[in-house]
Formats: structure tokens, C-alpha cells, sequence
């Protein structure tokens, strides 16, 4: 015994010791980003533009993430549609010319898209590398052969056909939207994704770590390798490792580990910890890979009784869907716009996201692994039938295969992954092919993944026909609900049939794929508020002809009749143990969608956020439930004339009541009844202020005053962050509010606001939260909306300042300053 502990222990120091001196070796991988200096042209007949000698110097030069779609102005006549947002799309070309130094020669080189959309066909010094229609999946080609080294220049060429919309449901941008890389590796090395991590042991003294790792040899012999397998924890401890040499095939070859992490530190929602495994190979002596690949510890089941379960226990998923769009960014992906997103959902208590309805950005599952969010990651909108004219339908036989299992296997190692959804409100679902189609991808993504459950988004998995009535629905009405392709039954709406789900679906666990859909712009209140409406369910019919504004009132009290308000299917979630959890719709606005309208607005009223960022009042409700601090939200506004009553509404927590005051007169005292989320006065209006007190055994919780305004005469700016990096990617998202001149933000301010901008950076984004607005969000004015717009800030590549300086008629003109470090 004492031995074989000796024994153990040398080979572990000797391991140790090789990957020690590994990691003083220079790493043989190469990752450089591809992103900088491309040259575009959005142009449809370009056809040459492949040949490396085609002269691109009237091109346009930029980087990459890219979206030209969001640069055009918005338009009915777009292909598009407001429901794809209104812009243009179009074909575009790429080219990038780069050189590799003679030192290269001999290795592998690859270049890696994490999404170009779509259709894209891409050239390497005039030879053709291949298509891929999806505008959503990642992808690489090995460039190896076609290479030129030294002096002589390579081309890159890539065409983007965004012509034949709509395409996608909602706004999809259009170009080279997300990162691109150069993978530089000697000839044996971990293929792309090549690594697949699980743990299928989990107590609290230890976890065991399976790795399969696919290693090319790309020579024609066999070659003997060692292959080393170490985890590094948050400290860069080495907390586990093993080695094995092993005789590689000409090909790809499966080199399998398992190893055990020692009291392992798990990952959750609130202690997010990762583990890094450190692939390394070595052929005669010598290193020839270092690859990395982030994990965590965690044990989950969706339990059909207790519902999530997480690291054994329970767990209420409280999530919201997200489309892609970065509000005026458009899609061109940047992190620090992901992270933003995720700290504002988290401040109003989300603890998941979907990835409604395609795979993401890689980057937005590498920060839900860190900031601890969980994630259900959904890879199709429709399967072989289409929902708009140009989808993905018409690729679906023959690319279904090949882009769900990149998709799997890109996604697989992520911790924050506790779903994957193979589709959303598919058309299939009622007919004979749903079953068949459903087993066929639960097929494909289990023999990559056997780990996680599988859900389709169902609209709804029951037949509705028994709505509101305590009886059992019939199963019969969606075939994929019945079928083997689902693990866990997707719920899209129809939160009457949640509390028949036990009898429904005795086998299997409940999730809310999609819920809710209210509408609201923020800022805007009907006078009545205390009736549910639900917008007439014919697309044809205007929602108000009298409201030529396209707004609606930002009380929870309007939603698209399939869905319902916030409170509505919170209130059922909430009290029911075997209800997993449900995912709004949506966390932001989006891009698309104007619902219940249709142009002259583009974009959604669906977001508990709007396009810009804010929080619509019902962000608090959530707050006020799904967070353990202390919340007052009273609202409207107090900037009423002409009007004789305004409904004023309370959501609040850790309180018994709330007082409301005119000017310091009392309007009552109310507490929440029954179920309800909220609590309401019907006031008759009157300038002043109105104050709210919270209170709790008779003890005062929070207060809130709001006061009305007097004319706006100033402009205020807040930034999100005063400092940030000098990268040329980081972003600073600038609040600027009109004020009057007691600095009170005048909540019915509508002022065009001119930005202009001095020093280290540019401006990137302007919006107001508006569907309606027309103006470009990629200009240097907005109009206030409701009070307030907000204008991103990019940083250069030198370290210094940013001023920023906002201007409007009439108002005294503010600027503020950025650190760019
Ligand atoms: C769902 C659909 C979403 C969105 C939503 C709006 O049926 O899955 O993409 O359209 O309705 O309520």
C-alpha cells in the first residue's frame, strides 16, 4: 500500500515536473486575432473579388466584428421587413491580405469565423475553401496547403449573401458579425474543439474529470506522442493531472483521461468557480501543443417532482430569452456589451438565459460561465419546414447534421450549459415529421453529449383548447411533446396548462421555454391601468388606429394574447416546486419584431429592458421578487397636465405596506392582496410631489419621491464606467438624461441631442429605446426618449481621454470625460 502511494506520488512529481517545464517552452499554438484591417465592399457583382490580384484599394477598410445592416438607414422598403428590423442586407465581400514568416512553414494554419451572416463562401489565394449557409454556427478552414510565406502576401476573400430576406426571425446583421482568428499549431495538435470534459462523479470530496481530446496527425505514419492532461484552479494550482503515451494513427485519434480534483470547489450561480484544463503533447521530447479549456464542477437534474436541481439543490431557473442584437451596436459582437447586458439582468435577479432562438456568440457562454448564469442553448428556429421565405429550411437537409454537431461540440465544456433546445416553435411539432425529426437530432446530440437533457421550445405541448379549466388537457395536440426527442417538456407560453403539467407528463420534468410577452415602451402610461389586455390576436389589426405614436402603456398590463403579463406567469412559477423555472420573453428589447405593430416601428416592445439598456418599470417587479434587496419602485412620472387621474403603482418587498403622499398629504396605505405583485393608487392629478414609504412592523423601509419637473434647461451625462481599457474594443455606454434646472430629469423630454466627440475614442451607438425612431443609431444624435438616450463610447488604441459634449436647443451643453487606459 505504502508503495503503490510512492509509486503514485513520483509520477504524479514527474508529471508535474514535465508540464512545469512545458510551460516554459513557448507555447507551439498561435492565436491571433483576424479581426483588424479587412477591406469590405457591399457590392452584389463583385464577382473577381476572389483572385488575389482583384485591386480593392477603393475598398472601404474596417474591422471585424462587422455589421453593415445596422449602418444602412431604416426603411419599409427593405426586404427585411420592420419584422427583421427594417435595414437593408444585400451581398458583401471581404478581403484581408496578411503575411506569414518563413519560421511558419511546415506548421498548420487555420482561420476560424465565429459566425458570418450568412451564406458565406470564402477563397484563400483564389482557391475556394467551401460555404456555410448558416449565418449563426462557427467554423474553420485549414488554409495549411494553400499558403504563401516570406514577402509574398496571402488573400483572403469572403462573400456574404444577405440578399433573399426575410430569413431569419429577428434581426439577424449582416458581415463578418462576430470574432475571427488565425490558429498557428505544429503538425500534431488538439483539433478545433477538440476537447470534451466531463464529470461524471460529484461528492463533496472529490469530482472525477473524464477528458477525451481528439488529437490530428496530420502525417501519413504513426507517430508516438505523450499526451498530458493537467487542471489548474482559480489560484493556477495544479489541482489534478495524468499523462499517457500513446502511438497516434495518421488522422484523428481519441486520447481518453480521467483524473480526480480533491474537494473540489463547485460551480454555481453565486460561486461561479472554474477549473482549467491544460491539454499538452509531446513528440519525441519535444512540445507540440499547449490547448486550454475552461470546466467547472456541478451536478444538476431537472427532477419531473422538485423541478432544478443544482449541486442538490433547489434552484428556481428565473430566466429570460435574448436575441442576438446589441441594441445599436447591431450584431457585430462585442463583450463588454454581452457583459453589460448580463450585470443589468443580474441586478434585476435573472439567474439564466436562452439563446432564442440560434447559437450565440461564444463569448456571451464564456461570461455566463463566469458571472454564473445558466444557460439553455438552442440552436434552430425551424427545422425543415420555413417560417420566412429565405430561412434556413431550404439548407436544412443537407446542413442540419454537420451545424448541430459544431454546434454541440463548440458548446459542450460550458459549465453555465444546462440545456440544449433543438428548436423553437417548430412547424413540425404538429404533424408526423415532429417525432421523427425531434428523435433524429436528440440522436445526434446525445452520441456528442449525453450529459445534459434535451427541450424543444413547444407553442404550447398540450392542446389549449381546455384553457383555464382544471381538467387535464389533451396530449394529443403536439407530436413532439409525446415523442423520444425530448428530455424535458418546453413550455412557449400558455402558463394556464402549467399547474396540469404532473398529469399531463408523469415522466418527465417541466421547463418555460418562452413566457409572457408583454408590451411596453418605456415611459408611457395609459390613464386606466387596472385591466389585463391582450392585443386582438389578428396580425391585420392595428393594435390602437387612435395612437399614432406606436406606443404602449408601460404598466404590466398589455401582452400578445398568447402570452400574458409579468405577474400572471410569475405567480404561477413562483408557488409551484415541481415548475423548474421559465425564461421571459424578452430580457431586452430586440432588433425586429415591433409587435403589435408594424413599420413605422422595427423593433420590440417585448423587453423588460429596452433597446438602450433601461429598465421599463416591470424590471423592478422582478427585483422586487427575484432579489434579496430591499425595493421600492413607485411610478409614473408626476409631469401630467391635461390629465384629471393618473394610476400610480407600487412593486415593493420586505415591507407590509406603502404610504403614498401628495404633498405630503396621505393618499392611503396599501398592501399587496392575494397573488398580486403590486399595488395601486388611482390619483387625481395635481402638480407637486408625490412620496412613497415602505414600511415594515411600522418601521420605515425605503422612500421615494417623484416630483414634477419644470421645463428642461440642462443635459446630464453618466457614464457606466469612467475608465476603460485602451484596447480599441472596450466601450463606456453613457447615460444622458435632459434635466430641468433642479437637475430633475423631465420624464416627457423628447430633445434631439447632438454628441460630438474629442481625443482617444469614437462613437459607436446611439439609441433611445424607441421602436419608432428612425434615426441612425450608428450617428452622432438621438432624441431623448422619455427623458433619456444613451451614446456608446469605443476607446482607441492609445492610452488618454475621451471628452464627450452633448448639445440641444435650448439646453445648456454638458461633456464628460473617459480615462482610456
Ligand atoms: C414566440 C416566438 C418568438 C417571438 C414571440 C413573441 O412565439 O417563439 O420568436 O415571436 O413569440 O411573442
Amino acid at each position: 500500500m505504502i508503495k503503490k502511494r510512492h509509486t503514485h506520488f513520483i509520477i504524479v512529481v514527474l508529471i508535474g515536473f514535465l508540464m512545469a517545464s512545458c510551460h516554459q517552452a513557448k507555447s507551439p499554438r498561435t492565436i491571433l486575432s483576424f479581426n483588424e484591417d479587412w477591406s469590405f465592399s457591399l457590392a452584389d457583382s463583385t464577382l473577381d473579388a476572389s483572385n488575389p490580384s482583384y485591386d480593392d484599394a477603393d475598398w472601404r477598410v474596417l474591422d471585424v466584428p462587422h455589421d453593415w445592416s445596422i449602418e444602412g438607414e431604416f426603411s419599409e422598403d427593405h426586404p427585411a421587413t420592420a419584422g427583421g428590423g427594417a435595414l437593408p442586407g444585400g451581398i458583401g465581400w471581404y478581403r484581408k491580405s496578411f503575411q506569414l514568416d518563413v519560421s511558419q512553414k511546415g506548421k498548420q494554419v487555420y482561420v476560424q469565423f465565429d459566425g458570418i451572416y450568412m451564406d458565406s463562401e470564402v477563397w484563400i489565394n483564389g482557391t475556394y475553401l467551401g460555404k456555410r449557409p448558416f449565418g449563426y454556427i462557427s467554423f474553420e478552414y485549414d488554409l495549411t496547403p494553400y499558403l504563401n510565406f516570406g514577402s509574398k502576401e496571402n488573400v483572403l476573400a469572403v462573400k456574404v449573401n444577405n440578399a433573399n430576406q426575410p430569413n431569419s426571425r429577428w434581426y439577424s446583421g449582416s458581415g463578418i458579425y462576430r470574432n475571427t482568428r488565425l490558429v498557428i499549431t505544429d503538425a500534431i495538435h488538439v483539433t478545433q474543439w477538440g476537447t470534451y470534459v466531463t464529470t461524471p462523479e460529484v461528492t463533496s470530496e472529490s469530482a472525477t474529470v473524464s477528458l477525451e481530446t481528439t488529437v490530428l496527425n496530420p502525417g501519413t505514419q504513426p507517430a508516438d506522442a505523450e499526451v498530458y492532461t493537467l487542471i489548474k484552479n482559480q489560484k493556477n494550482q495544479v489541482v489534478a493531472n495524468t499523462m499517457s503515451s500513446t502511438k497516434l494513427v495518421a488522422g484523428k485519434n481519441t486520447v481518453a483521461h480521467s483524473v480526480t480534483i480533491k474537494s473540489p470547489e463547485l460551480w454555481s450561480i453565486d460561486s461561479p468557480h472554474l477549473y482549467t484544463v491544460v491539454t499538452e503533447i509531446r513528440t519525441g521530447g519535444e512540445l507540440t501543443d499547449h490547448y486550454e479549456t475552461p470546466m467547472g464542477v456541478r451536478t444538476f437534474t431537472f427532477d419531473q417532482k422538485k423541478g432544478f436541481i443544482l449541486n442538490g439543490e433547489s434552484v428556481k431557473i428565473k430566466g429570460v430569452c435574448m436575441h442576438h442584437d446589441l441594441g445599436s451596436l447591431g450584431s457585430a459582437i462585442n463583450t463588454r456589451a454581452l457583459e453589460r447586458q448580463l450585470e443589468i439582468l443580474r441586478g434585476m435577479g435573472v439567474n439564466a438565459i436562452r439563446t432564442s432562438h440560434n447559437p450565440p456568440a461564444p463569448e456571451l457562454l464564456g461570461l455566463c460561465d463566469q458571472m454564473g448564469f445558466l444557460v439553455m442553448d438552442e440552436s434552430f428556429d425551424m427545422w425543415s419546414l420555413k417560417k420566412s421565405p429565405y430561412d434556413y429550411a431550404q439548407y436544412w437537409d443537407e446542413w442540419h447534421k454537420r451545424d448541430l454537431e459544431d454546434f454541440i461540440q463548440r458548446d459542450r465544456n460550458h459549465p453555465s450549459i444546462i440545456m440544449w433546445s433543438t428548436g423553437n416553435e417548430i412547424l413540425e411539432q404538429w404533424g408526423d415529421q415532429g417525432p421523427i425529426i425531434a428523435k433524429e437530432l436528440y440522436d445526434i446530440v446525445k452520441a456528442l453529449d449525453a450529459t445534459r437533457p434535451i427541450t424543444v421550445g413547444m407553442n404550447p405541448p398540450v392542446n389549449m383548447t381546455n384553457a383555464g379549466v382544471t381538467t387535464q388537457f389533451e396530449v394529443n395536440y403536439n407530436s413532439i411533446s409525446k415523442s423520444d426527442g425530448i428530455d424535458v417538456i418546453g413550455y412557449n407560453y400558455a402558463h394556464q396548462t402549467y399547474p396540469h403539467h404532473q398529469a399531463n407528463f408523469p415522466d418527465k420534468p417541466f421547463i418555460a421555454t418562452e413566457t409572457t410577452s408583454g408590451l411596453m415602451t418605456r415611459g408611457y402610461y395609459d390613464t386606466q391601468s387596472d385591466t389585463v389586455k391582450r392585443w386582438p390576436i389578428r396580425w391585420d389589426i392595428p393594435f390602437d388606429q387612435g395612437n399614432p405614436g406606436n406606443t404602449v402603456s408601460a404598466y404590466d398590463q398589455v401582452s400578445a394574447p398568447w402570452g400574458s403579463t409579468h405577474e400572471e406567469t410569475w405567480q404561477v412559477i413562483k408557488n409551484d416546486p415541481s415548475l423548474s423555472g421559465m425564461f421571459i420573453w424578452t430580457g431586452f428589447d430586440y432588433i425586429g419584431e415591433p409587435t403589435p405593430y408594424t413599420w413605422p416601428s422595427r423593433s420590440s416592445y417585448f423587453g423588460v429592458i429596452d433597446l438602450a439598456g433601461f429598465p421599463k418599470d416591470v424590471y423592478y417587479m422582478y427585483q422586487s421578487e427575484w432579489t434579496d434587496q430591499d425595493v421600492l419602485h413607485v411610478y409614473p412620472h408626476w409631469n401630467w397636465t391635461g390629465r384629471d387621474s393618473v394610476d400610480v403603482w407600487a412593486y415593493y418587498n420586505h415591507a407590509d405596506e406603502v404610504e403614498l403622499f401628495l404633498d405630503g398629504k396621505s393618499l392611503g396605505t396599501k398592501s399587496k392582496e392575494g397573488e398580486d405583485l403590486h399595488v395601486m393608487w388611482r390619483v387625481a392629478y395635481a402638480p407637486g410631489q408625490l412620496k412613497a414609504v415602505s414600511r415594515k412592523g411600522g418601521q420605515e423601509v425605503l422612500t421615494q419621491v417623484i416630483e414634477t419637473t419644470n421645463e428642461a434647461s440642462q443635459i446630464a451625462l453618466t457614464a457606466d464606467r469612467q475608465t476603460i481599457t485602451a484596447d480599441g474594443k472596450d466601450l463606456s455606454f453613457i447615460t444622458v438624461e435632459v434635466q430641468d434646472d433642479q437637475g430633475r430629469t423631465v420624464p416627457v423630454a423628447t430633445d434631439l441631442i447632438q454628441f460630438a466627440v474629442a481625443g482617444q475614442g469614437k462613437i459607436v451607438g446611439v439609441d433611445n429605446g424607441d421602436p419608432t425612431s428612425h434615426l441612425s443609431m450608428k450617428g452622432n444624435k438621438m432624441r431623448a426618449m422619455a427623458g433619456k438616450c444613451l451614446v456608446i463610447v469605443q476607446s482607441g488604441k492609445s492610452a488618454g481621454q475621451i471628452t464627450l459634449t452633448a448639445s440641444g436647443e435650448g439646453l445648456t451643453t454638458s461633456s464628460l470625460v473617459i480615462e482610456t487606459k
